[in-house]
């Protein structure tokens, strides 16, 4: 029986840092050395600073660094030192060549695979951990097989993250599930029994599935595309409920009690966002379109494709309730994260929302609690820009140190991620509305959050509310008592949930 004493991850990202970091703080008798190319990277995981917001990271990395934790770019050492390597490398989506703009580039996880290969002196379980498409195992055996000698073998196993950036140490802490894929021979069983015993340190038996490796590789796709469905489902209703007068967190309740639907995921907003559900569903369309199933992969583009216009008609709505144009006018953009409790931009609404508002030529201010200047410079500026960046941004949006500077003089404020400090009760929305430019509308795709603020900005919640506040949302409805009494609803279900 194969017994872990001795683990290597590959590449120190969103992914590979806490999810390694949990693995030392849960199992203190194995040590697990993290490593990264980048050294500063590497050098800010070894520091107080650490290079990724996550809540309650800081203190599982505090308690284990420098007792069975370490971070280091000595990626070769680290490799022949383990019994077990996670590649944990990213996988960004091809941006040339053949399946550009769909399929993932793997060249990242077959250059670590390629490392593990030449330097390994002993035999390796490799764990794909980053998100591949399915079949990615097969190219990783292939490299490693034929590499490995009578005395050398590599099993290779599936076990993909399925924890939410913002929640990622509680994900993990407490998974709903821990996913193993193997090859289904004897050396393939044995692998994944021993990463089996890993998890259960901490995980109960029965959350650790153990499948096939495909099953485990298409099953992290199948999970992040059928999230995104339902986040597609809810946006393309809220258009119809805009149209109608109906109420979508209201639809979203009466369907979420449905116990075969469940509440989750049902939240209408301005999109999705992350690095994942995008890239995953555009995988499993160009998985779709390599197996000759277009039907299929059109069934998937449009989950994506709803999404991409769920963005463009709340830009929309915004420039039509300004009067139908943005030009000089002041915009006050708050979040620019993917969402809240994380620094991560990648694939934000934001950038898209405030890239279209550069177009109309308006002036933009943008305030996020954890995103750094450097990062919302690069997001925004033109696709290839490497250098010069901030100077080309800077000359068309404000970087602001807080969401009252940001508002102030504005004409209008959009929450675009719902951190808690844009919350009513944190933010103080009548100086918010003091500062800004009148009229002064401001946007959330929050009814809740909305119908809050129109109330501790001096609306009075019996007037109709545009005319009164001039703070306001294109669907903004009066808080009649039935959605007073849904907004109550819905504290409550949260509440439950928490
Ligand atoms: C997702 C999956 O949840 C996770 O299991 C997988 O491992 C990686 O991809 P993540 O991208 O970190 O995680 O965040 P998630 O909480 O899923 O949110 C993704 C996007 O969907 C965010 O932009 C969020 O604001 C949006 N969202 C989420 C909605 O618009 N409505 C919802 O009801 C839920
Ligand atoms: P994810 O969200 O999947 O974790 P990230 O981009 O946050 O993706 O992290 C991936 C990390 O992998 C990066 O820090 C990158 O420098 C690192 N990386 C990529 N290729 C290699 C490699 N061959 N060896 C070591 N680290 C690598």
């Amino acid at each position: 029986m194969t017994v872990v004493k001795n683990i290597c991850c590959i590449g120190a990202g969103y992914v590979g840092g806490p999810t390694c970091a949990v693995l030392a703080y849960k199992c203190p008798d194995i040590k697990v050395t993290i490593v990264d190319l980048s050294e500063a990277r590497i050098a800010a995981w070894n520091s107080d600073n650490l290079p990724i917001y996550e809540p309650g990271l800081d203190q599982v990395v505090f308690e284990c660094r420098g007792k069975n934790l370490f971070f280091s770019t000595n990626v070769d050492a680290a490799i022949q030192e383990a019994d077990l390597i996670f590649v944990s490398v990213n996988t960004p989506t091809k941006k040339t060549g053949m399946g550009a703009g769909m399929a993932a580039d793997l060249a990242y996880v077959e250059s670590a695979t390629r490392r593990i290969a030449e330097v390994a002196k002993s035999s390796k379980i490799v764990v794909e951990k980053s998100t591949v498409p399915c079949r990615t195992a097969q190219s990783m055996r292939t490299i490693l097989e034929a590499n490995s000698t009578p005395e050398i073998h590599f099993d290779i196993l599936s076990n993909p993250e399925f924890l939410a950036e913002g929640t990622a140490i509680k994900d993990l802490l407490n998974p709903d599930r821990v996913l193993i894929g193997a090859l289904q021979t004897e050396s393939g069983i044995e692998a994944q029994n021993a990463l089996v015993d890993v998890y259960t340190h901490w995980v109960p038996k029965d959350r650790v599935i153990t499948t096939n490796l495909w099953s485990s590789e298409l099953s992290k796709l199948a999970a992040n595309a059928m999230l995104a469905q339902r986040i597609s489902s809810i946006n393309a209703l809220s258009a119809i409920c805009e149209a109608t007068g109906a109420d979508v967190d209201e639809v979203a309740f009466a369907c979420g009690k449905d116990t075969r639907l469940g509440s989750k995921f049902l939240k209408a907003s301005v999109g999705f966002g992350g690095s994942c559900f995008q890239k995953d569903i555009l995988n499993l369309v160009y998985l779709s379109q390599q197996l000759n199933l277009p039907e299929v992969a059109d069934y998937w583009q449009q989950v994506v494709t709803m999404n991409e216009y769920q963005k463009k008609r709340f830009v929309r709505n915004i420039i039509s309730t300004l009067f139908n144009t943005i030009t000089n006018k002041k915009i006050a953009v708050l979040g620019f994260a993917f969402k809240k409790d994380t620094g991560d931009t990648r694939e934000s609404a934001a950038i898209t929302l405030i890239k279209d508002f550069m177009q109309e030529n308006a002036r933009v201010a943008i305030y996020d609690p954890k995103v750094e200047p450097q990062q919302i410079y690069m997001d925004l500026a033109e696709p290839g820009v490497l250098v010069g960046a901030q100077e080309q941004v800077e000359k068309k949006v404000q970087i602001c140190q807080s969401a009252y500077e940001a508002a102030d003089g504005a004409d209008a404020v959009v929450i675009v991620t719902e951190w808690d400090e844009f919350r009513d009760d944190q933010l103080d929305y009548a100086k918010i509305y003091a500062g800004m430019n009148k009229p002064a509308f401001l946007y959330t795709k929050d009814t809740v959050t909305m119908d809050r603020i129109q109330q501790t900005s001096g609306a009075k919640s019996t007037q109709p509310t545009i005319p009164t506040t001039r703070i306001t949302t294109k669907t903004a409805v009066r808080p009649t008592r039935a959605s007073l009494a849904r907004r109550d609803m819905v504290q409550k279900q949260k509440q439950q949930e928490q």
